[in-house]
């Protein structure tokens, strides 16, 4: 029996929706059908999830951001504010996005693309486009655009390899 939760009654869950314990849901969330939410979530005002995506324990999401079908956040991981993650995508955990710049002007999350894989403890900076069948490996620091069906590492992360035999 899920424990305190605190759920606007302007946010709109779909049908099969799981939520855990402990997870605060704000007006105008949107959360598709079959999704599951664990515990400790929270989730801030206009926070789209598309359906079967599987959001783990502690993720937090800023607002104002768009994520796919099908896709997996790992605990403890921050969605920043204006974010998009396309369909099929698994984020790993402890990714952290950013939406500010250093003048603290709102520069707006990533728009990440379908099919990508953020490796544990990437750190994505504000207002950058990741292409579609990307991985990034663990403990990046992603800082510029990155290219469909590419692997990219390191801090700064750079080009390692084509991803084009891997990909779906
Ligand atoms: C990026 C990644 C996919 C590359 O895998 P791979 O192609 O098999 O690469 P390899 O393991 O053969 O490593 C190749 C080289 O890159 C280095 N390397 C690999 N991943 C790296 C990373 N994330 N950061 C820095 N260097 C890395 C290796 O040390 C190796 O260097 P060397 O040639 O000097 O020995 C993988 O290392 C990775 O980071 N996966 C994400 C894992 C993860 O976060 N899992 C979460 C599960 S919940």
């Amino acid at each position: 029996m899920p424990l305190q939760n605190i759920i606007s009654e302007k946010a709109k869950i779909g049908k099969n929706v799981q939520i855990g314990s402990f997870c605060i849901i704000d007006d105008d969330v949107e959360i598709g059908d079959n999704t599951i939410i664990k515990n400790y979530v929270e989730l801030r005002k206009a926070t789209i999830i598309g359906e079967n995506c599987y959001i783990d324990s502690r993720v937090s999401s800023s607002g104002n951001c768009v994520i796919g079908n099908n896709v997996t956040i790992r605990y403890d991981s921050i969605i920043a504010r204006g974010i998009k993650i396309g369909d099929n995508s698994y984020i790993c955990p402890k990714v952290m996005t950013n939406n500010l710049n250093t003048d603290h002007q709102q520069i707006g999350g990533a728009q990440i693309g379908k099919n990508v894989f953020i490796g544990t403890g990437c750190v994505i900076q504000h207002g950058i486009t990741i292409g579609d069948n990307t991985i990034l490996g663990s403990m990046s620091f992603i800082n510029k655009d990155i290219p469909s069906d590419e692997t990219w590492f390191g801090n700064p992360a750079k080009f390692q390899k084509s991803n084009s035999k891997k990909t779906k």
